[in-house]
């Protein structure tokens, strides 16, 4: 044996320097934020919020490699905002970014509601929510409208039953899930004065903005993009007006009304192609969105207020 065998290593080495940028590359983070800045439009102060947690837990993976003191962090966050502000899709990159940190072990999101949760008789609770808490292990647990869960109205609410049981795995394995409560602002701050419980076990609030008319035509172009559909000139000028449109009329539900609104120009204009045309069509002619296929929306034929107002 020679006299230069390495000793036994038994604890593994405490590196003397961590590159952090370096990383922030090798795990993969740096490809999630730049695909979040890519494929959301607008959205900066989220954006801000994700950059600053992804730092925070780089940080705190670094200290903990040191041997620093370090506490695993509460990462249960609410998402406030109203419909259609990303939420849901938001939440899907967090659950991604937070397993490449290690922070989960899988990844995935389980994405519920009330009805998920909470049963209809006695005793049906309790093995609904822990069923859905087992499926979300080693995951996000997003719960969408998070302020159903509680109804004081009801004097005895099966819903206190799964906030309880909640409370306790938010605390009690924080380091194996993470939540995430969603839902519009207003209820949800109601929700949390009713429920200190939920609040202090919350780290990280984020509040979605609404998408402006500039935004919201960026987002169409983007979708449509994504389906090889394109908006000719008079078609552009049209969605545009379309969005100051419906944003006043009711249920407006931001990106998610232009989703829809998409959905029908392209049945519009797959009827249109149908009854018009004579002859073979040509990849733009099957792609091509027209400011008729807009502009036929019921959207159009509904007075705006200031119309009604001043007609
Ligand atoms: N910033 C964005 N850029 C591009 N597309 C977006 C953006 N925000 C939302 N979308 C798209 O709009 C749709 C609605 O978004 P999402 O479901 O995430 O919103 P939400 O806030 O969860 O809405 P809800 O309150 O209705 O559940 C999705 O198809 C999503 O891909
Ligand atoms: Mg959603």
């Amino acid at each position: 044996m020679s006299a230069t065998a390495e000793p036994e290593t038994s604890a593994p080495e405490i590196p003397s320097a961590i590159d952090l940028r370096e990383e922030f590359e090798s795990s993969g983070v740096k490809d999630v934020l730049a695909e979040l800045d890519r494929d959301l439009i607008g959205l900066a102060p989220v954006k801000k919020r994700i950059r600053e947690t992804a730092a925070l837990l780089l940080v705190e993976r670094a200290r903990k490699r040191m041997g620093l003191a370090h506490e695993t962090p509460t990462l249960h966050m609410s998402f406030t905002g109203n419909p259609g502000t990303g939420k849901t899709t938001v939440a899907l990159r967090m659950a991604d970014l937070l397993h490449r940190l290690g922070y989960i072990r899988k990844g995935h999101l389980v994405s519920v509601t009330r009805d998920d949760l909470v049963g209809q008789y006695i005793g049906h609770t309790a093995p609904k929510t822990k069923e859905i808490l087992k499926k979300a292990m080693g995951g996000v647990l997003f719960i969408d409208e998070a302020y159903y869960l509680y109804r004081p109205e009801n004097e005895r609410d099966y819903g206190q039953e799964a906030i309880e049981i909640l409370l306790q795995v938010m605390e009690n394995q924080r380091d194996d899930l993470v939540v995430i409560l969603a839902g519009y602002s207003q209820r949800m701050e109601r929700f949390f004065e009713s429920n200190p419980g939920f609040r202090s076990r919350i780290a990280h609030h984020i509040d979605f903005p609404d998408y402006t008319d500039e935004e919201l035509l960026e987002i169409a172009r983007k979708m449509l993009d994504h389906q090889n559909y394109h908006l000719d000139q008079p078609a552009t000028a049209a969605l545009t007006q379309y969005i100051a449109r419906r944003r006043e009329q009711p249920h407006f539900a931001n990106a998610r009304s232009i989703r829809n609104a998409l959905d029908r120009a392209r049945l519009r204009q797959a009827n249109r192609l149908f009854e018009t045309s004579k002859g073979p069509l040509d990849a733009t002619a099957l792609s091509t969105i027209s400011a008729e296929d807009i502009t036929a929306s019921r959207v159009f034929g509904i007075k705006t207020r200031s119309e009604a107002a001043h007609p």
